[in-house]
């Protein structure tokens, strides 16, 4: 079957990697992809935020099945534009509908969701633009950090982290004030939670899940967890004290109680839950939901299943997931993702990569990448590529990771080398 995949990260290089792959799979379009994509199919122009582009392409190619990437076009409500479209309703489309992806969109709503659902997470307050006054008298009574988050998606600054009353005072008056423009119109206030973070994503079609590998993803942007946060500057894939124990955990507390969730709210769900959790003491609480999978973890969790991903969506979209084993590597997997100089803050693009065909032991992906009028490879991001190896340990995988992100070049190039290394 034809396949359109959404997206231009390294997630969707990792994406389209895996569906090349299946023999189930004609042609593969991603839209708009990245100089990497290029290798598993064809690159189109496209906006995924254009539904009707969207539209246009899926039929000019006969697309039978759509994968989402990325979570804006779901929060804006693309897989409801298929469903309820005559000429797009039997196409496969992989991700959920414009109110089930409100647990990413909206984090009142999610924080609401896992209250009913009796699903541990932070507590929590929610104020809006009018509830000003009160709000800040509710800083003064709980204890720092102090937790502000934006309601909506904020391109991932909406979460601000402030051990300073002052500091949060001025933050909360700035977000209710409009500083995320309608995202920041309501302010989630959460407690702080002290612990390690790690990602689980499950695969689901609103009744019957399946759960992938486990990640942890390295979001400051210096060595040691520190600096500014960014979008993910590496992953591993396992993180050893996630163990039976704790899964068990998380399965009990946090994903069937999800499922259930998402099944007592009728909401049409046929793609990934994206977890973000944090180990409080041994317990799991959730930080986040997202309605698609993370990035750089894709990379990470992808490189450690075998399955047909095609046959793997086709099951999903077909109410046949109870009958499919997600097909796990043993091995351990690290990925390093390689930045622009600056980022995350400002950044120069247009820089020519080179040592690519020096690699050997690793997969690229390309992330921020495309080719110049000349053919060469030049970065067009602040995350550039990531470099994901396999190894008996996650040290060992970092390793050749390492030993490879020195072989590529390009001005003011940088990564993280200590992934993985405080666990
Ligand atoms: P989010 O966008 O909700 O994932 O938040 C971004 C990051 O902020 C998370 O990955 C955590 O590192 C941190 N964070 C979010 N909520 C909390 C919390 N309640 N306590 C401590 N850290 C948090
Ligand atoms: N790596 C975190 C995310 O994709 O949101």
């Amino acid at each position: 079957m034809n396949i359109l995949l959404l997206g231009s990260g390294g997630r969707e290089h990792a994406f389209a990697w895996k569906l090349s792959q299946s023999p189930l799979c004609d042609k593969l379009l991603i839209a708009p992809g990245n100089a990497g994509t290029e290798d598993y199919g064809t690159n189109l122009l496209l906006n995924p935020n254009d539904f009707s582009a969207v539209k246009a392409i899926v039929l000019e190619h006969d697309v039978k099945m759509v994968v989402c990437g990325p979570e804006e076009p779901l929060v804006r409500g693309i897989q409801d534009f298929f469903r309820t479209d005559n000429d797009l309703k039997q196409v496969y489309f992989i991700g959920p509908s414009k109110v089930a992806a409100q647990l990413e969109g909206s984090k009142a709503y999610a924080k609401a969701f896992m209250e009913e659902y009796g699903i541990p997470t932070a507590e929590y307050r929610e104020f809006s633009t009018e509830q000003l006054t009160e709000s800040l008298a509710y800083l003064d009574s709980i204890p720092t950090p102090i937790v502000l988050k934006a309601d909506g998606l904020a391109a991932g600054k909406g979460v601000v982290i402030l051990d300073d009353l002052v500091a949060a005072k001025t933050e909360m008056t700035e977000m209710l004030g409009g500083k995320f423009g309608d995202a920041s119109s309501k302010v989630v206030v959460e407690e702080f939670l002290d612990g390690i973070e790690f990602s689980v994503f499950v695969l689901t079609d609103g009744e019957n899940y399946r759960v992938l590998p486990v990640a942890k993803d390295y979001k400051r942007i210096g060595e040691g967890d520190t600096g500014l946060n960014t979008g993910g500057m590496g992953s591993v894939s396992h993180p050893p004290f996630v163990d039976a124990e704790m899964m068990r955990k998380v399965e009990e507390r946090v994903i069937q109680p999800t499922i259930r969730g998402l099944k007592a709210r009728k909401l049409d769900y046929k793609g990934f839950v994206f977890i973000g959790l944090i180990s409080v003491n041994g317990e799991p609480k959730v930080i986040e939901y997202n309605c698609r999978m993370g990035d750089p973890e894709t990379q990470s969790v992808f490189a450690r299943m075998n399955n047909d991903f095609v046959q793997l969506f086709k099951d999903l979209c077909e109410d046949q997931l109870d009958h499919t084993v997600i097909e796990t590597d043993p091995r351990q997997v690290a990925t390093v993702v390689l930045v622009s100089g600056g980022y995350p803050g400002s950044y120069e693009k247009g820089k020519v990569i080179s040592g690519l065909d020096e690699v050997g032991g690793s997969t690229v992906f390309h992330a921020g990448t495309k080719r110049n009028e000349d053919g060469e490879l030049v970065t067009n991001g602040g995350r550039v590529l990531a470099v994901t190896s396999y190894g008996t340990t996650f040290r060992d995988a970092l390793k050749t990771s390492l030993k490879n992100a020195e072989k590529i070049k390009f001005e003011g190039v940088n990564y993280r080398s200590d992934i993985g290394f405080d666990l």
